[in-house]
């Protein structure tokens, strides 16, 4: 649930700072990509070298670097973390947080990011249960973070109560719980064709696109991730294979359309994001072509459509999605595919837009459907539009 989370452990100045090296080391043992921000005053609780070595960065604790004049960035911080979890939160911390004092680079990071914020107060029974420090507490969360409740036990200063930070593996479970997906696809199976297929023109050369695979990979996973029993047809692709996803390595637009004709029937949810080659060279030579002429003509001939084959034999309680990439009249296009393919949504992606289509890590889309209405979504990751997609259809079956 963790891994590949990017994740700022914020120190503050605490006794319980020492415990952030437990937590630190935890996160990088789940995958966590771990960026440790100090106070100036958690440094003489724990040291900047420990916590960087655990970590396997460099830790953040002023704004420029020693006398180099190298700035570190707050927003760039706050932007890059999928969490932030401050532990220990100590009780001015807690305080400046709440009352929107930004007065180090800690509190800027706090107050520029955009992900989700959890505070693990750390403190002295009686600071614990002052009004102030309710009061902020309550503040904090009414801003929409999360507080990791402290823990009940013998406190530095020998008195007995609440107030010790969350033990690291609470704090660890506490993150693992608010990431967990909710299983929303479980028990429904999906099929997702992606990859460029390839169609042979002797044993050495073939034709095909410029797609890589990559927004059918991140429709798998996250179909995955939300519990949906996933089988995905890869013609060509160089990614690595997404977990807990049943894989079927293909080349040609043919065999792409074998094993999705195999599998097309148990599924409740089938998904095009393929590009695959129209046509095909109608004889494909046995020895390697020669260049022994000026020129060199191709007689081909139109492959299979897979998404209009099993489109007509869609069953009433299946859910198609079709892409299409179009370069002119893009949303006439695209409906004009949802209908002759029976897709249900069609997903349009168009050349025109920045940073969209084959090989970028981003995409823009806009999702139409049956009853012709459009939505339009921004410039996003490819996993972000993944979720949206996913989102989509669960809204529609759902
Ligand atoms: N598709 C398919 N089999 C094909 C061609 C396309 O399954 N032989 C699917 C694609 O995966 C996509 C949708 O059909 O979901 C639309 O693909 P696209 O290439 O845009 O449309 P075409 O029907 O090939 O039309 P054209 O190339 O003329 O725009």
């Amino acid at each position: 649930m963790l891994q590949n989370k990017k994740i700022i452990v914020a120190v503050t100045a605490s006794i319980a700072a020492y415990k952030s090296a437990f937590l630190v080391r935890l996160l990088v043992k789940k995958g966590v990509e771990v960026k440790v921000l100090m106070s100036q005053r958690a440094t003489e609780f724990i040291t900047p070298l420990t916590l960087a070595t655990l970590s396997k960065n460099p830790v953040f604790v002023d704004f420029v670097k020693d006398k180099t004049g190298i700035w570190h960035n707050h927003v760039e911080l706050g932007l890059w973390a999928d969490a932030i979890v401050v532990a220990p939160a100590s009780a001015h911390t807690l305080a400046k947080c709440a009352n929107g004092i930004c007065d180090n680079l800690l509190t800027a990071t706090y107050f520029s990011a955009r992900c989700p914020v959890f505070f693990a107060p750390a403190m002295d029974l009686d600071m614990y249960r002052h009004p102030a420090t309710e009061e902020n507490l309550r503040k904090l969360e009414s801003y929409g973070n999360y507080i990791i409740p402290s823990e009940y036990g013998e406190l530095a200063s020998g008195l007995i109560g609440e107030g010790r930070m969350a033990e690291p593996e609470h704090i660890v479970a506490f993150l693992e719980n608010f990431f967990q997906e909710k299983q929303i696809f479980a028990g429904k199976k999906v099929m997702i064709t992606a990859g460029a297929t390839r169609e042979a023109i002797d044993p050495v050369r073939f034709i095909s696109n410029h797609s890589t695979g990559k927004m059918g990979f991140a429709l798998a996973e996250c179909f995955a991730q939300k519990g949906a029993e996933v089988h995905l047809i890869a013609a060509n692709t160089a990614i690595a294979q997404p977990e807990k996803v049943s894989f079927y390595k293909v080349s040609s637009a043919q065999e792409m359309f074998e094993v999705a004709q195999t599998l097309v029937e148990q599924m409740d949810i089938c998904i095009f994001s393929a590009a695959v080659a129209d046509y095909r060279p109608k004889e494909v030579a046995t020895e390697k072509i020669k260049k022994n002429s000026e020129t060199l003509t191709l007689e081909l001939i139109k492959n299979v459509d897979i998404a209009f084959s099993l489109g007509q034999k869609k069953k009433k309680n299946q859910f198609f999605v079709g892409f299409a990439l179009e370069t002119q009249n893009e949303i006439e296009n695209a409906l004009q595919k949802l209908k002759k393919k029976n897709f249900d949504i069609v997903v349009l992606n168009s050349l025109k837009d920045e940073g969209a289509g084959f090989a970028y890590d981003t995409n823009k889309i806009s999702i139409l459907d049956k009853n012709g209405n459009k939505t339009d979504f921004s410039l996003k990751s490819k996993k972000e539009v993944a979720e949206d997609i996913v989102g989509y259809v669960y809204e529609s079956l759902f």
